[in-house]
């Protein structure tokens, strides 16, 4: 794989290949060679990896990176909601006039259509792959879902791709400084702020199971507090619906 260096963003050294498989296998084999702080963007992916098994389609002009982060597996939780969040305030300063949402976790809606999609990964230890995909260019006809998607040029946000990887990344740091330094109550109240279908009736399904109640709260880890007729749940992860 043929990497071209291209600046250092915050704390991380940004490489860019013309085509690769997935950015996330890219960066679990290139991160002893390059070191534990890079961020790998591809002008083409040819096997992008969805969450649940899923494949992630390549529409040309498209964003798809992946990225390093340390983090424990106990904290790892707040650091998921922080990762839609920072994306979901770039969208939203690019184009205030438009309804930006977070679907718990770390999905970003744009005008009620999903406009990305996050697959984070273990490296090792405490190393994470946190790779993105960003419909800037075109959005895939979704099937299977109760949602469509939509991309930012639908919706006369033109930039370029790499600016918007440069605008995540400030974005995503600034945020990871505010957590480290207070915790996670601003990012907690700031997350709930965009958060979609806050208070109202949703579906999670987890890996075992698929419970309806009322979308109550976030609590201090990022869990999902669901309200149902059993009484408050704490959902760790899941997909939720409407
Ligand atoms: C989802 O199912 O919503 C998650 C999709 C994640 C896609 C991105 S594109 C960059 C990175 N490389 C991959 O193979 N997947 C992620």
């Amino acid at each position: 794989m043929l990497l071209i260096y291209k600046e250092k963003i915050s704390s991380w050294d940004w490489y860019e290949a013309e085509s690769v498989i997935s950015t996330n296998d890219a960066v679990k084999e290139e991160v002893s060679p390059l070191g534990e702080n890079i961020i790998i963007s591809a002008i083409h992916q040819t096997g992008g990896r969805g969450r649940r098994g899923k494949n992630w389609q390549e529409i040309v002009g498209n964003l798809y990176f992946t990225y390093t982060q340390e983090a424990s597996a106990q904290e790892l939780s707040k650091i998921v909601c922080i990762i839609g969040l920072s994306l979901a305030k770039v969208i939203k300063a690019l184009s205030p006039q438009s309804d930006v949402k977070i679907k718990w976790p770390n999905d970003v809606f744009l005008e009620g259509k999903k406009m990305s999609g996050i697959l984070i990964e273990n490296i090792k230890e405490n190393i994470w792959a946190i790779g993105i995909g960003i419909n800037v260019e075109g959005a895939p006809k979704l099937e299977g879902t109760n949602y469509q998607a939509t991309s930012l040029k639908e919706n006369g946000i033109e930039l370029d791709r790499t600016e918007i990887l440069r605008y995540y990344l400030n974005q995503f740091s600034e945020d990871m400084e505010e957590y480290r330094r207070n915790g996670f109550k601003n990012i907690r109240a700031q997350w709930l702020q965009m958060a979609r279908n806050y208070h109202q009736i949703i579906t999670v399904k987890t890996e075992k199971e698929t419970k309806e109640g009322i979308f109550e709260d976030l609590d201090g880890n990022g869990y999902l507090i669901l309200k149902t007729q059993q009484g408050e749940e704490r959902i760790i992860a899941g997909d939720l619906f409407v």
